[in-house]
């Protein structure tokens, strides 16, 4: 049995320290997706995220901390960073920050770049886990690079049933938020800028800072590599904003609709609930991509609020790996 899922327990979460301080690695549960997670400070655990995901080490991690305190060991809170941090955290959103010259975390953690991304995760479990053990945690999405995104411990499971190793999963029930957090860089001059969103939507952000965030577009150098044109990726071929459907497809759907016709149907929210649809989206994502249908069709999703995420990874998804 190479995955074990543990019930959430006193004695679930210190054997789950106990793994941690070992240079081990754990799947916690955020409110976003499941992540795979390492001792911060240690290269060596560190390394073990970027073998068993097959991670490129140029692509740097998001390390979670309990508390703001623990954050000013590592990087430089600016004042936009506290006033986000209040209004925000603990939650889905990821702040990169300068890292100070005498920051703990793992350089490979930050494929050795001067900044650091972080976050502060709401999950009550992964909370107390965090509070006791004396570490941060890097910890990325908790699937192979380029794959979908696991939000329960069930599609941890799947994503990695050829691990031959012991990968402990603390079970945390279903994410709720269901897409990866919000990812704002602070390290330019004075300008907020969105490098991925996510269910802090960027009108949420200007409500607190009082200006908008720069968004970035596609003549903007890749600062982060969930950025990249082709992510989170399921092996069939999508096709997008589709108005008919055929016989062969398997039809991903929102709202209420009239379209009919498809081999098989999942809608994201029937009622049209843009959250619901997040939620719901990596995992309609996994029970579609199977090899009985020919491709994935999907229905327009409405571009506001959360909508722009869900769109984000959908556009990154149908685009076709490149030879
Ligand atoms: O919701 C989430 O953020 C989840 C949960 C587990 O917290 N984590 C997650 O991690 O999505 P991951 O590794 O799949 O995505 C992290 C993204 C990558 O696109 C990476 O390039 C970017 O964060 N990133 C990390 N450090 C960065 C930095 N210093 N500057 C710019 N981007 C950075
Ligand atoms: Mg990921």
């Amino acid at each position: 049995m190479p995955c074990s899922i543990l019930p959430p327990t006193k004695t679930t979460l210190e054997v789950s320290r106990e793994t941690l301080r070992g240079g081990n690695l754990v799947v916690i549960p955020t409110e976003t997706v499941y992540g795979l997670a390492a001792n911060a400070y240690e290269d060596t655990a560190v390394a073990k995220i970027y073998a068993l995901k097959k991670r490129p080490a140029f692509n740097p991690l998001i390390i979670h901390y309990g508390s703001l305190t623990e954050i000013e060991k590592s990087a430089f809170l600016t004042p936009t960073a506290l006033q986000l941090a209040e209004a925000f955290w603990p939650g889905p959103l990821t702040l990169v920050l300068r890292r100070r010259p005498t920051c703990p975390v793992s350089l490979l953690a930050s494929a050795g770049l001067e900044t650091l991304a972080v976050r502060i995760p709401a999950h009550p479990l992964t909370q107390k886990l965090l509070h006791h053990t004396g570490f941060p945690l890097a910890a990325p999405s908790a699937n192979p690079s380029e794959g979908i995104s696991p939000t329960s411990p069930a599609d941890v499971v799947q994503a990695f049933q050829e691990y031959e190793g012991n990968l402990p999963i603390l079970e945390g029930g279903p994410c709720k938020v269901g897409l990866e957090s919000t990812i704002v860089d602070l390290t330019e001059q004075n300008t907020p800028r969105l490098l991925r969103p996510g269910f802090i939507t960027p009108e949420n952000l200007r409500s607190i800072l009082g200006v908008s965030v720069l968004e970035t577009d596609e003549n903007f150098p890749i600062k982060a590599p969930g950025q990249l044109r082709r992510h989170y990726a399921p092996s069939l071929p999508l096709r997008l904003n589709v108005t008919e459907v055929g016989p062969t497809e398997a039809l991903l759907s929102f709202g209420p609709h009239t379209l009919t016709g498809s081999k098989t149907e999942l809608n994201l929210s029937p009622t049209g609930n843009l959250e619901e649809a997040a939620a719901n989206f990596f995992r309609f994502l996994r029970l579609l991509d199977s090899p009985v249908y020919s491709r994935i069709a999907v229905l327009p999703v409405p571009d506001t609020s959360i909508g722009l995420a869900i769109n984000d990874r959908l556009r990154r998804a149908a685009t076709l790996k490149e030879s």
